[in-house]
């Protein structure tokens, strides 16, 4: 548990906004918000997932483990499994090209009190897709009702998957896929609007996850590119999706599923020093979970400079957060930086290219 709370005038903010969203329930999955984040290798890990829930977001996902690391006993992927206790709507997502194997992931990844297990169908990365997981699965749809069938037989709790639109421009089958997913009893999809083709190029393509999204059979959760929380926003309001997935824009703005909910004209704002209210709680939450104090200075460099981005003299403190070798240090010229910065807005342009590559 950690030990940190937020000051009076940041967790009043919180709560008017999270009172603002409304409760969903996605097949039997149950989440606070329509707005969740998506999976991230590396990045979802269980300290992070907790801070996106403070923060609003209505469920998440974990990063992708390895069916078979699970199964070989590996430590580390079995670390993966590891939910905090103040996590709540969270899925573990496997990934795998094998239906058994996976099912026999999936029966160790249960044990570990997730709300559901996801299916990664969308991670585009050489190593994944030779072997035939990740969006490998997309390609011969023949095989899929065994796979979820599989899969939904070996556990007790709700199965869901996240895929790409298609392999590539030739071969849009996520609607096929759904109707696979439905016949097998998947709670719901999670799509990401580009093709395994794309990786990370061009734009999602959100005119056909509408299209999919207004006869789908199953709750579908868009996402691709909404990185800021206008562009958010603006899609739910007009989405024929259930629910929506923010993957990088919570990066630079962790704020983004609260400041979503706020109203136009109203002077609602995150100050620099709540910013550093939250990276205390994150270096907090990621201290216990973390044995090793050189992984515990990685994952806190990378987020604070990610939470950085768009403030003045960014660059400057960037590069003096990548040359301080330890952790007490760095988080000193972290909260200088932050409460140097008094009431300073972020300037980040939402289109620009920013982390264009992932697992999914
Ligand atoms: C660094 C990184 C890691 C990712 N890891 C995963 C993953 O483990 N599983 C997955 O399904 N998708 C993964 N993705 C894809 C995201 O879930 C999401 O579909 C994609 O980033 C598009 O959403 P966004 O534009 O909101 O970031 C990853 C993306 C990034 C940028």
């Amino acid at each position: 548990m950690s030990e940190i709370s937020f000051s009076n005038q940041l967790e009043s903010k919180i709560n008017l906004l999270k009172s603002r969203a409304k409760k969903i329930k996605l097949g039997e999955v149950a989440f606070d918000s329509n707005l969740l984040v998506a999976p991230m290798s590396a990045i979802c890990t269980a300290p992070f997932r907790v801070l996106m829930e403070k923060l609003g977001a209505g469920g998440t996902v974990s990063e992708l483990i390895s069916c078979h690391g699970i199964n070989y006993g590996n430590e580390k992927t079995r670390k993966m499994l590891e939910l905090h206790p103040e996590e709540k709507n969270i899925g573990l997502q496997l990934f795998g090209e094998d239906p058994e194997a996976m099912a026999k992931a999936a029966i160790v990844a249960e044990t570990y009190k997730p709300k559901f297990i996801d299916i990664n169908m969308g991670c585009p990365v050489r190593k994944v897709v030779t072997k035939g997981g990740g969006s490998a699965l997309m390609k011969d749809t023949t095989k899929l009702g065994n796979f979820f069938a599989q899969m939904k037989k070996a556990i007790n709790i709700p199965l869901t998957i996240k895929i790409r639109t298609g392999w590539d421009a030739e071969s849009i089958n996520a609607p096929e896929i759904i109707h696979i997913a439905k016949e097998e009893g998947v709670e719901f999809v999670a799509i990401h609007g580009r093709t395994r083709t794309q990786q990370y190029q061009g734009k999602a393509d959100w005119d056909l996850l509408e299209r999919i999204g207004s006869d789908s059979p199953l709750p579908i959760i868009g996402n691709g590119d909404l990185h800021s929380p206008v562009l958010v926003r603006e899609r739910m309001l007009k989405t024929n999706c259930q629910a929506l997935m923010v993957g990088r824009g919570c990066l630079r703005n962790p704020f983004i599923f609260l400041e979503a909910f706020i109203d136009e004209g109203e002077d609602i704002a995150f100050t620099p020093s709540e910013y550093w209210e939250i990276i205390q709680l994150l270096k907090d939450l990621t201290e216990n979970h973390t044995d090793k104090e050189r992984t515990h200075l990685i994952q806190m460099r990378k987020h604070i400079v990610w939470m950085a981005a768009g403030l003045p003299n960014v660059a400057k403190f960037r590069s003096m957060v990548f040359q301080t070798p330890d952790l007490a240090d760095t988080m000193k010229i972290t909260e200088d930086y932050f409460l140097s910065l008094e009431t300073a807005q972020k300037d980040i342009n939402p289109h620009e290219t920013f982390m264009a590559g992932g697992h999914g």
